[in-house]
């Protein structure tokens, strides 16, 4: 899909976009007419709803080209959003509704539907600068989502690594990647522990984007790349094992947001982690009472095979450790637990230093992609002191269901507690999929890239 602008020659099959007070949609065959509330300038949440609404409307009704009048746009929304971010969030949402899985369907005989181009009227400089940018985050997104999308069997962690390479392609973005050997020298015993049941060669991802002086400290991130989760010897039963092919969507999301700041030619210097395997049983998948050694040097007691994404996301912090960070954000669809206590609206945020909170709390608000903190108070330190480990990945403190969004948080603490610096975890298995009344189509949400985007733009201080 794309955005022309006046005067980059006209279209012949334009039908015109409006925004009307109430609830009313409507396709006459001419012109696409979409309701918003009442009357009030739209804050940012409501307006990127009404911009979904009216995207997924075009695209229901096969509408393939329309015209928007940015002037209009403007007056529905709140005067606190600039020009340029009113542009962005609108390109935006058109390009994560326009989004769709279909490499695994047939297409149907008229080929599947998408919106091709929108023409946009009163477009100003710092509109059009808006609209370019909004594009390639949309893209960013919806190229996790495909990520994530990807059933496991096709989705390994070699084919993860593979596509990382070929995402770098042509940007200045490297990517280099650490085998099974590589991982052994390092001593990163927690991941090749945990990858231990699959035939699957488990890899060490990095994406590296140097876009300003290398003395500059970047900032890192970890996401969890599970290519799959049984759930190990504790294998999940019933639904749980449902949609598991999507929990590397936190590695995903970084190595998506890595590449879209060399895309964008970001002057901000960036790593992403992602410490991928899959999470299977065989006779020699790590045992609950196993105890592995971290390349921390911490050990750590397995006491259920399910709470895999902290075990090695504990390499991967330590490992984080070489590039000498300014920050390290791990992101991962860590607990059940988080969705059980937010619903599927929010991502779980956890910190170590309280004082980041308030402008994360922002960057969360204006990306899109919202989060809710939850404490890592001392009181809670006992949940992860193992039995006869170090640390151990589920919580011994009582009834190990209680409290599970921050025991995977104390977890990740003990081996952050090694940087210098601060370091912030996104549980965000909440927002893994879509919701219905999102205007996005079904499975992954490519949550948190546009969060992460902020991040690296703005730094976590
Ligand atoms: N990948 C799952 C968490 C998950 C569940 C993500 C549903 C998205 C949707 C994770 O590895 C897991 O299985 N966690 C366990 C932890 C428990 C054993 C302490 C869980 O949530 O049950
Ligand atoms: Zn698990
Ligand atoms: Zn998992």
């Amino acid at each position: 899909m794309e955005f022309t602008f006046e005067g980059q020659g006209e279209l012949n099959t334009l039908r015109p976009l409006r925004f009307i007070e109430g609830p009313l949609n409507r396709f006459d065959g001419m012109s696409l007419v979409v309701g918003f509330g009442d009357k009030k300038a739209l804050p940012r949440r409501k307006a990127v709803m009404l911009m979904r609404k009216a995207a997924s409307f075009a695209k229901q009704n096969q509408v393939k080209t329309f015209e928007i009048d940015f002037k209009e746009i403007r007056t529905l929304a709140a005067k606190d959003i600039s020009d340029a971010d009113l542009a962005q969030l609108v390109a935006e949402a058109f390009v994560m509704v326009n989004y769709e899985h279909t490499a695994y369907k047939n297409p149907p005989k008229e080929g599947f539907m998408f919106i091709e181009t929108v023409a946009v009227r009163n477009a100003s400089a710092a509109v059009k600068n808006g609209f370019t940018k909004g594009t390639a985050v949309g893209e960013a997104v919806n190229a996790a989502r495909e990520l994530s999308n990807t059933p496991g069997g096709d989705m390994t962690p070699e084919l993860l690594a593979e596509a990382a390479v070929k995402a770098a392609e042509g940007t200045s973005a490297k990517v280099k990647i650490l085998g099974k050997l590589e991982m052994a020298q390092l001593g990163m015993g927690a991941i090749l522990g945990i990858s231990k049941g699959s035939p699957e060669e488990p890899q060490f991802i990095m994406v590296e984007y140097w876009g300003t002086d290398r003395s500059k400290k970047p900032v890192v991130l970890a996401g969890k790349g599970v290519t799959f989760d049984t759930g190990g010897l504790n294998l999940k039963g019933g639904d749980g094992m449902y949609e598991m092919h999507m929990d590397m969507s936190g590695g995903a999301a970084v190595i998506h947001a890595a590449i879209l700041a060399a895309k964008l030619g970001l002057k901000k210097n960036v790593v992403a982690l992602v410490p991928a395997v899959e999470n299977n049983l065989s006779t020699n998948a790590v045992r609950p009472g196993d105890v592995l050694k971290s390349m921390s040097g911490k050990m750590i007691e397995i006491l259920n095979t399910d709470a895999e994404g902290r075990v090695i996301l504990a390499d991967a912090i330590t490992y984080s450790k070489k590039y000498n960070p300014s920050a390290v954000v791990d992101v991962a669809t860590l607990t059940g637990a988080a969705l059980v206590a937010l619903g599927t609206v929010a991502s779980a945020v956890m910190t170590n230093k309280e004082s980041v909170m308030p402008r994360l709390m922002e960057m969360a608000e204006e990306s899109g992609d919202y989060i809710w903190q939850f404490p890592l108070w001392e009181e809670y330190d006992e949940m992860v002191k193992g039995n006869f480990g170090d640390v151990s990945n589920i919580s011994t403190m009582g009834n190990s269901r209680y409290g599970g969004v921050i025991a995977g948080g104390k977890f990740l603490e003990v081996f952050a507690k090694e940087l210098d610096c601060p370091w912030v975890h996104l549980d965000i298995a909440p927002v893994m999929t879509s919701r219905p009344g999102d205007f996005l189509a079904k499975g992954a949400s490519g949550a948190p890239v546009r969060l992460l985007l902020k991040i690296i733009e703005n730094g976590v201080k």
